[in-house]
């Protein structure tokens, strides 16, 4: 190719910007709810202001799932892809495909939770930076627990009792559908969050203690899973064992259940126009069991820019795009999502848009200084659910 040809392929093939190169980039991502339209909001001013253009590439709902996906990509040296939405707990097992990212965020990585950047750092490096962090919450009918003269449950007995006697009651009274409780019985990540805070919240432990010993097998961890276990098909339909958080958040949004357990994002959504329970719900945390109290799994998403990408520095600036703290205001003010960056818990326009952000503050900070049974720090290098213990012998710590 003479020197001429080349410089016409190479203009063809590429935008220049304001003299910088426009890359094309592509961002694989799962979702719930409107992530998807959101970030493609976002996207599109980035596009705007830098030049670059991005292409969302969609994953399936289970986190499980985009888990092992992004793992073959990484092992495969895939260049198609250039930034990853990662859940928080992926860090420690996806580090090496990662760049890090510490230069180029140095200047604002402060900004954020340290906990929450150091979840994100693995042997120095730092492999993503925060979209949004995620603590569960119960979801409960305003309605009918005053229709039945009930006050939110704070133990899972209590929950029990008041979700048979107003399901049943709404049976009878012709609502056919009602349901007590919803909450991710599909064997996938969400369970072993849902799981892991009935064990904990009944002082069962976190299924492995700091030090690494397996301690699942203990008496309080057994009558916790007993408890969840006798849910199905009594307060919570059969079909419970298939719900991931979406299908949770359908049977709530119609009006068919009185509890719900899942993540913020369905907080904003339940006041929607098209939802039936809108101005009919509150949050409280999660009910402790007999003896115990309160446990919440830490959650969250971060981005994190794949060492294989040939756009590294767009890509980089498109990380700390949707880190900042532009991006995840709007991201609270529109879909509930708790920040990594502790002043928007004050912000008054979060506040009376999405009053859940500000009433999570404290579970936010305390849960991200505590880990909550999902750490991903360097001395442990994994995750303390229970997919992994079977992995590898490295991958049974919690911090
Ligand atoms: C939420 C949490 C994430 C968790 C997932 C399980 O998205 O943020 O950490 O793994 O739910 O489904």
């Amino acid at each position: 190719m003479t020197l001429s040809r080349l410089v016409l392929a190479f203009a063809a093939s590429t935008l220049f910007t304001g003299g910088a190169f426009a890359a094309e980039l592509s961002l694989v991502s799962g979702s719930v709810g409107k992530d998807i339209e959101e970030l493609r909001g976002q996207l599109d001013a980035f596009e705007k202001e830098s030049g670059h253009t991005v292409k969302i590439v969609e994953m399936p709902a289970s986190t499980t799932d985009q888990f092992g996906q992004y793992r073959l990509w990484l092992s495969a040296g895939n260049a198609d892809v250039d930034v990853y939405r990662t859940d928080v707990i992926w860090a420690p097992q996806l580090a090496g495909g990662l760049v890090d990212l510490t230069e180029a965020a140095k200047d604002i990585v402060g900004q954020h939770f340290p906990s929450m950047i150091e979840s994100q750092t693995v042997d120095g490096k730092l492999v993503a930076l925060p979209m949004y962090t995620d603590a569960p919450a119960l979801y409960y009918r305003t309605d009918l627990l005053e229709k039945y003269g009930k006050e939110p449950p704070t133990t899972w007995s209590e929950l029990e009792a008041i979700a048979k006697e107003i399901q049943d009651k709404e049976r009878e009274a012709g609502n056919s559908q009602m349901n007590g409780f919803v909450f991710q019985g599909a064997p996938y990540e969400g369970l072993t969050c849902d799981g892991l805070e009935w064990v904990a919240s009944h002082g069962g432990g976190q299924i492995v203690s700091p030090d690494g010993e397996i301690t699942i097998n203990n008496p309080k961890a057994a009558a916790a899973l007993e408890k969840a276990k006798g849910w199905v098909g009594t307060i919570a339909p059969d079909g419970v064992l298939a719900y991931k958080e979406e299908e949770s958040r359908g049977v709530w949004q119609t009006g068919n259940a009185v509890f719900m357990r899942n993540w913020p994002y369905a907080y904003a959504l339940s006041n929607g126009d098209d939802s039936a329970v809108a101005g009919k719900f509150d949050v409280v945390p999660l009910p402790a069991g007999e003896g115990g109290s309160s446990a919440a799994c830490l959650g969250g998403w971060n981005l994190a820019v794949s060492k294989y990408s040939q756009n590294q520095e767009a890509a980089i600036d498109l990380v700390k795009f949707l880190s900042s703290e532009k991006a995840q205001k709007q991201r609270a003010v529109n879909q509930s999502r708790l920040p990594t960056i502790p002043s928007l818990y004050d912000d008054p326009e979060i506040a009376e848009k999405q009053p859940i952000v500000a009433e999570w503050k404290e579970a936010s900070t305390t849960r991200s200084r505590r880990s909550s049974g999902r750490p991903s720090t360097r001395r442990c290098p994994a995750v303390a659910r229970p997919p992994t213990i079977s992995i590898s012998s490295k991958n049974v710590c919690v911090a």
